[in-house]
């Protein structure tokens, strides 16, 4: 017979032992915001010319455009959006949701900025459907990879498409982190050893090739575009160092607190030896390893008559899907 602690065992590695392993306190607030002040400086202003372009149509007909952000945490895309449409003279709506409310800024900082914010988790459709009624010009997400399971993408990809407007613009920027690159491995082996931990939840998902077809089936004139930490001065690229230092505390300790299931499923015998390993992988970064971080941006437009039946998208994605996994991860 199972005992409790089987069933445990059971969960933890079929749930991937947590349904998001990032930590949502205050210092993974603070690493949030590093992380966004990292990705402005990489990709520039956080709405591209294409964005701006269809607010203003949507304002100049006489509408407050509407902009939302899924998975926002603290918001800093929306306050970077909200300071670029001032410049732009143009006065949106702008919503940003999470399932972790904790990391939602202060009552004083949204009422200044005007810049709302609701509880909703991607995975459940009936959250989206009182915002159904009044639907967004862009809906942007934003680096959420990381709470989306293999089987997840359609169903949350088809939730946002569906408070999108016909002729909307849909945005996801996401770290592609199976391509993350280590400079100098022989160097920083600590780094790689920390980085090879049976991380599933980060191993697992197939980000590029996801959005890719989820993109080009959905959604018109779909452009991607990439880049990468690399590409960023010495102090950025030190800032990004100390960025994947935080994250790497927040993945063990994360796994510290759920225990011995998680412990066992990234492959280690105890908690000390994590905790180990993490002292070593920070001095690592301290001393200079240097991880570097590769960002696509997928943008389409909804086209016009296809949406509207809450439908989850079938056919081609759902047969791809099912070559991809016979053929190449059985
Ligand atoms: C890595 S953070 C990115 C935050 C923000 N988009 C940014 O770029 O700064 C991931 C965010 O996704 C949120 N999240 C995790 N699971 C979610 C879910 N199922 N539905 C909505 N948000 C979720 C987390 O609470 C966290 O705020």
């Amino acid at each position: 017979m199972a005992t409790t602690d089987d069933i445990q065992r059971e969960e933890a590695t079929t749930k991937d032992y947590a349904e998001y392993t990032l930590a949502t306190g205050i210092e993974a607030g603070q690493r949030l915001e590093l992380q966004s002040n990292i990705t402005r400086q990489m990709l520039g202003r956080v709405l591209p010319q294409q964005i701006v372009s269809h607010l203003r149509s949507v304002a100049k007909k006489g509408h407050r455009p509407r902009v939302c952000d899924i998975g926002t945490g603290p918001g800093h895309w929306l306050f970077d959006a909200r300071a670029q449409l001032r410049e732009d003279d143009i006065n949106a709506v702008l919503d940003g949701y999470d399932i972790h409310q904790e990391l939602f800024p202060p009552e004083e900082k949204r009422k200044a900025e005007d810049v709302s914010f609701g509880e909703l988790n991607i995975h459940q459709q009936e959250h989206f459907i009182p915002l159904m009624k009044s639907k967004y010009d862009v809906v942007h997400v934003r680096y959420l990879s990381v709470a989306v399971g293999p089987d997840q993408w359609d169903g949350a990809v088809e939730n946002c498409l569906s408070i999108l407007k016909p002729g909307g613009i849909f945005v996801w920027e996401e770290i592609l982190l199976e391509k993350m690159e280590l400079i100098d491995p022989e160097k920083w082996t600590n780094v790689l050893r920390m980085f090879k931990l049976n991380w599933s939840i980060l191993r697992r998902n197939d980000v590029e090739p996801k959005l890719t077809s989820l993109f080009n089936d959905n959604l018109e004139g779909v452009t991607q575009e990439n880049f990468i930490t690399k590409d960023l001065n010495e102090k950025w690229q030190r800032l990004q160092a100390l960025n994947m230092s935080m994250a790497s505390k927040e993945l063990v300790e994360k796994a510290v607190e759920i225990g011995e299931p998680a412990i066992k499923f990234v492959g280690l015998d105890s908690a000390e030896e994590l905790q180990e390993i993490l002292r070593l992988t920070q001095q690592d970064f301290n001393n200079g390893a240097m991880l570097h971080m590769p960002v696509n941006r997928w943008m389409g437009v909804l086209p016009s008559s296809s949406r509207g039946s809450g439908k989850r998208p079938e056919g081609k994605t759902k047969l791809t899907e099912s070559f991809r996994r016979w053929f190449c991860c059985k």
